[in-house]
């Protein structure tokens, strides 16, 4: 039997509805949320990202305010940016696109993002947070991937979960999200140095790609019956395609997310969930898993 074809699109538009009620309460009493995107240099990648989140945040009467920086900035210059959006009380939520160019410091960019407005979830405070179980913004993939996951009624509790892909933007704290109690699934972190990778993947319930590899997970890799969620989003001749072998897996698997149409979308979604919680005050509400 053919695959289910988990849509990002469908369950991306279902956020969107509710982001777009939260707001619309908010600019009632008067404070229409604030979105701050930061984009460093000319990839044409991250351009097309961070105009199709500005979009997004226009879909729900999210308010954007764009900083667009040259590549050869200075980390200091992108630092005090930072930083002046983090003591500016129109800006709710800060977004730094990444990746920087190279020779930049991420991890000293995020921090300099007041904890309360990181909307990504990827200061080392909310990282904190999730490591500990406590509330607060959710690293908006990993938790895309969650809302996924719940929207279909797919149990994750007591399975069997194999991430391809260790970044800290993805692979990790998606792990840690699958682990966390009430979630309850058993999770195996696989990279490149992973050894016997494709009979490890053929263990999983629930298989995740976040590689960045076109086509690397075949249907040799899965499980029959296996859940396949596919985050890669690669640019190729053939145009965009993800990290799974998407025509031969939903042969196999019971369900698999496509690319595009499938968890890039549930990130920008995820985003502006983030940033209406982040309106309001309240962390615990961010990523919309807690
Ligand atoms: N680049 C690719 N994905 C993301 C993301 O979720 N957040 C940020 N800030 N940059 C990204």
């Amino acid at each position: 039997m053919a695959a289910l074809v988990l849509s990002g699109r469908e369950v991306a538009a279902a956020v969107m509805e509710e982001v777009a009620a939260e707001v619309d309460a908010l600019a009632s009493s008067d404070h229409v949320p604030g979105l701050a995107t930061v984009l460093v240099g000319e990839d044409p990648a991250s351009h097309t990202y961070v105009r199709a989140k500005r979009r997004d945040a226009a879909k729900v009467g999210i308010r954007s305010i764009h900083h667009q920086l040259d590549a050869d900035s200075s980390q200091e210059q992108i630092e005090d940016l930072v930083r002046s959006l983090s003591a500016d009380p129109g800006v709710d939520g800060i977004l730094v696109q990444l990746p920087l160019p190279r020779g930049l410091d991420e991890g000293r960019v995020v921090g300099c993002i007041d904890p309360g407005k990181d909307v990504d979830g990827l200061h080392t405070q909310n990282l904190g947070r999730l490591v500990a179980e406590l509330p607060g913004p959710r690293p908006c993939t990993p938790a895309g991937v969650m809302r996924i996951l719940s929207h279909y009624d797919l149990p994750i509790s007591g399975r069997r979960v194999v991430i391809i892909g260790r970044s800290f933007l993805v692979g990790k704290p998606l792990a840690l999200l699958m682990a966390t109690k009430g979630a309850d699934a058993t999770v195996t972190i696989a990279h490149s140095r992973t050894v016997e990778l494709e009979a490890l993947a053929r263990e999983a319930d629930i298989l995740v790609a976040a590689v960045g590899r076109p086509k690397m997970v075949k249907a040799t890799w899965v499980k029959p019956g296996a859940v396949v969620i596919d985050v890669g989003i690669n640019r190729t001749d053939e145009g965009l395609v993800g990290d799974v072998d998407y025509a031969e897996v939903k042969k196999v698997a019971s369900a698999v997310t496509p690319v595009p149409g499938g968890v890039g979308l549930m990130t920008r979604a995820m985003l502006m969930s983030n940033t209406v919680a982040a309106a309001r005050g309240n962390i615990s509400g961010m990523g919309g898993v807690s």
